[in-house]
Order: C-alpha cells, then structure tokens, then sequence
C-alpha cells in the first residue's frame, strides 16, 4: 500500500512573519497522527526558519529547487547537501515553471534527480504537458519523454523511493483543475509506463497531482487508485485549504 503525499509548494510567496502563522496554524490542525505524509516547501530563503518553526511536528521540510553540484563556484546556487544539511527532506525538480522561466531541459532535470538520490534526498519530479500539446493529443509522448530522461540517466529503479508529480501545466493556477478521470488516466499510463521496466518499482512510486487541487476537488481526486497525494500551490498557503487537503488524502486512502 502506498502511503499518501500531500506537499505545499509555497512558490515564491512569504515572509518570516506569513511562515510563522502558516506553520504554527499547520501545527495546530495537523497534529495528530495522520497516515499521510505531509511536507511543506517554502522559499530557499526561509527554509532554516521553518525547519525550527516546524521542530518536533508530523510536517517533513522540502525545497523547490536545487543545484546540479554540491559546493564550488557557482554563485547564487543552492546544494543538496546544504538542504541536507538544514534537514530539507524532499527537493522539487523540473517544476514546469522552471523548465519555462529558466529554461531547464529534460537532461539538467535528471542531474538534479541524481544529485538528490547521491545525497539522499528524495527528489519530487514534476513532469506534463501544456495546454498545446494537450490539445494535440500528446500528453503521453511529453509525461514518457520527461521520465525517460531520468530512466535513460539513472536506471528505473532510481524511481525507487522517489516521488512524481504530474502537474499538466494548463492546470496550474488556473483553477481549472484536471477531472479525476483524466488526471487518473495520466496516472495510470505513469505507472504502467515504469512498469514496463520494473513493475516493482512502479507499484511503490508516489504519483502526486498538481494543478489547482484545493479544499473541494481533492476528494474526489484522491478517490482515484494511482493518484496517491497532491503537490498544492496556491491552496497550500491557507492553512484551512491544505489542512482540509491532507484530511481529504487521509480519508480516501483508508
Ligand atoms: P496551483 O495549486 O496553484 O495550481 O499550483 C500547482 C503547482 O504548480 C504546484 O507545484
């Protein structure tokens, strides 16, 4: 059985003052047991702070992006083993906006899957499609070239342990989230599309869905069998909505 994954994505959104209400709320409303795994990923910037903020609870840390290297020079950039360091668990990779704004093709992605795994970090790989390619019936071709990159690099069994969020990108803060049925779909090809190389392996990975989940379509979107947690951006900055988000996630996978 899988164990569900619910992860906020703050984006770049925050200060001291916003993390420190976030996290105490979270804390208040989170703070029994759940048989979820939870975690939350706030700006680089404020990671230290909700490490300590976050001190003894139920909630794992993660990082929304990092370096291909893990010291020297290269200013301005962020290791895995200084998020290790910190007590980052899990690391966003190939978010669509980084593959947008910062130009991050499929071949860098997988260097930072491997720079995670050396690490032991566990890597949270976004992958989907745009609006465009969806349209042109491509979803599946884009999902299998964007986890090719990473079997081709390291083999399948790096997907061991490792988490993949399928976020189509014409659902991101839109608010027109993917039905239940097409985001299950997707899901199932992810995982059948591993499992041509190790149905181990694709019998344990967490497949998230990420794109305008929020208090009132998670349910339903949990209900589905391969989407096993959420990766929340906009909703994960409310207490109430994430809070309701993992409580949703708990309950359909009972
Ligand atoms: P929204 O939940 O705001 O659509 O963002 C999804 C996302 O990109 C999470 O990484």
């Amino acid at each position: 059985m899988r164990k569900p994954f619910v992860m906020g994505n703050w984006k770049l959104n925050g200060s001291i003052e916003m993390a420190k209400n976030l996290i105490d709320e979270l804390r208040e409303k989170l703070s029994t047991d759940f048989d979820c795994n939870i975690a939350v990923a706030p700006p680089t910037v404020y990671l230290d702070f909700a490490k300590h903020r976050l001190g003894g609870s139920n909630i794992l840390l993660g990082a929304q992006d990092v370096d291909t290297h893990l010291s020297g020079a290269y200013t301005g950039d962020t290791s895995a083993a200084m998020l290790k360091d910190i007590g980052v668990t899990h690391v966003i990779i190939g978010h669509s906006e980084r593959r947008t704004y910062h130009k991050e093709s499929d071949e860098l992605i997988a260097q930072k899957f491997a720079v995670l795994k050396e690490t032991g970090l566990i890597p949270v790989l976004c992958i989907g499609e745009s609006e465009a390619e969806n349209e042109a019936g491509q979803t599946e071709a884009v999902c299998a070239r964007q986890i090719d990159a990473v079997i081709n690099a390291l083999g399948v069994e790096a997907f061991n342990d490792a988490v993949i969020a399928y976020e189509p990108i014409w659902a991101i803060g839109t608010g027109k989230s993917a039905t239940p049925a097409q985001a299950q779909a997707v899901h199932k090809f992810i995982r059948d599309h591993i499992a041509k190389q190790s149905s181990d392996v694709a019998k344990q990975v967490i497949i998230q869905y990420g794109g305008s989940v929020n208090d009132k379509n998670a349910a339903e979107l949990f209900a589905q069998p391969d989407i096993d947690g959420a990766l929340v951006g906009g909703a994960s900055l409310k207490a109430d909505s994430f809070a309701a988000i993992v409580k949703a996630a708990e309950q359909a996978k009972k």
